[in-house]
């Protein structure tokens, strides 16, 4: 079975592990690349999308989206995280592509209608396009298969406060649109993105794998380990983006749970993913809110090999 999917993404290099991943998939059917800020200004996230479908030697649309927060001042970025270029600071040669002429909220519409109840969005990036999409088409959700999002964090602490992660955080307010539309949600938190650490001898097979797109990774990846290896004994660091996918191609390797989500906007909640698993509470505001599927668990070593057997397809 082909996945028809658009993936909306912030690259970032995590994002670049994710996107060529879901180019190797033979079954999953990449039909744009939506952009927008987070980890770095929209403007280079959507020059690096450019980058990273010219390195794969693919033509597939990479459009525009947006650059704020949905409320609240422009973000700060993660360039901490993933260099000041958004590839780990490795003079990447700029793309000679052109953008989409429409917006990531207009693709993510034009698509829905194009492909109604086949597509797959997948999220890995803050949520803006799509809370902007389902304010210009409030009938996005009838015309969209699911909504697979790396973000959140159920049963763990957030990477960016206390109780927050970054994707959710970045853009609290639109967060709180998307998981209040009537679509299936299917949240890849950092309950199972920071289960599972990668150490340099997994990004060194990519690139033996995959010398052209695990090559990049494995470049681009060594100042993204460097981040996440302060303090720590032996270098690791995590490939958030790429486990939505991977539940596309291989539900069983994750545990599910559904239940009630609600998401924080204020001050010390801000970017809270609050998620009542079924039959836990009595609280109408929560019982009265959407539902989710919030991933609980994932086989490592299965989900390991998926990732480099598909690099070496
Ligand atoms: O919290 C991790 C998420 O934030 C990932 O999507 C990473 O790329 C950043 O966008
Ligand atoms: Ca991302």
């Amino acid at each position: 079975m082909t996945h028809k999917i658009i993936l909306d993404t912030d690259p970032g290099i995590d994002d670049a592990m994710a996107i060529f991943f879901a180019f190797q998939a033979k079954e999953i059917d990449v039909l744009g690349l939506t952009t927008v800020y987070g980890n770095v200004p929209v403007e280079m996230a959507a020059q690096n999308a450019l980058s990273l479908v010219e390195l794969a030697g693919l033509d597939i649309p990479v459009c525009k989206g947006v650059g704020r927060p949905w409320v609240g001042p422009e973000s700060t970025y993660a360039h901490f995280v993933h260099g000041d270029d958004g590839f780990g600071n490795i003079d990447h040669p700029p793309s000679s592509r052109t953008l989409d002429p429409r917006s990531s909220a207009q693709f993510i519409i034009d698509k829905a209608r194009e492909f109604p109840g086949e597509i797959t969005i997948v999220a890995v990036g803050p949520l803006g396009n799509l809370a902007l999409a389902l304010r210009l088409e409030p009938e996005l959700p009838k015309l969209i298969k699911a909504v697979n999002i790396m973000g959140g964090a159920a049963f763990v602490p957030g990477n960016v406060t206390p109780v927050a992660e970054a994707n959710i955080w970045n853009d609290a307010h639109a967060a709180d649109i998307v998981f209040s539309a009537d679509w299936t949600i299917n949240m890849f938190g950092l309950d199972v993105t920071y289960d599972v650490p990668f150490a340099p001898q997994f990004i060194d097979t990519l690139a033996e794998v995959n010398p052209i797109l695990g090559g990049f990774v494995a470049k681009a990846s060594q100042f993204y380990m460097e981040f996440y290896s302060q303090g720590k004994d032996e270098q690791v660091c995590f490939f958030h983006d790429a486990y939505p996918i991977a539940h596309l191609m291989h539900p069983e390797l994750f545990e599910m749970t559904n239940g009630n989500m609600r998401i924080g906007t204020g001050e010390l909640d801000k970017g809270q993913t609050m998620f009542a698993p079924a039959n836990t509470t009595m609280s109408p505001l929560w019982l009265e809110s959407q539902k989710s599927n919030v991933a609980t668990q994932v086989d490592h070593e299965a989900l390991t090999e998926l990732f480099v057997s598909t690099y070496a397809l």
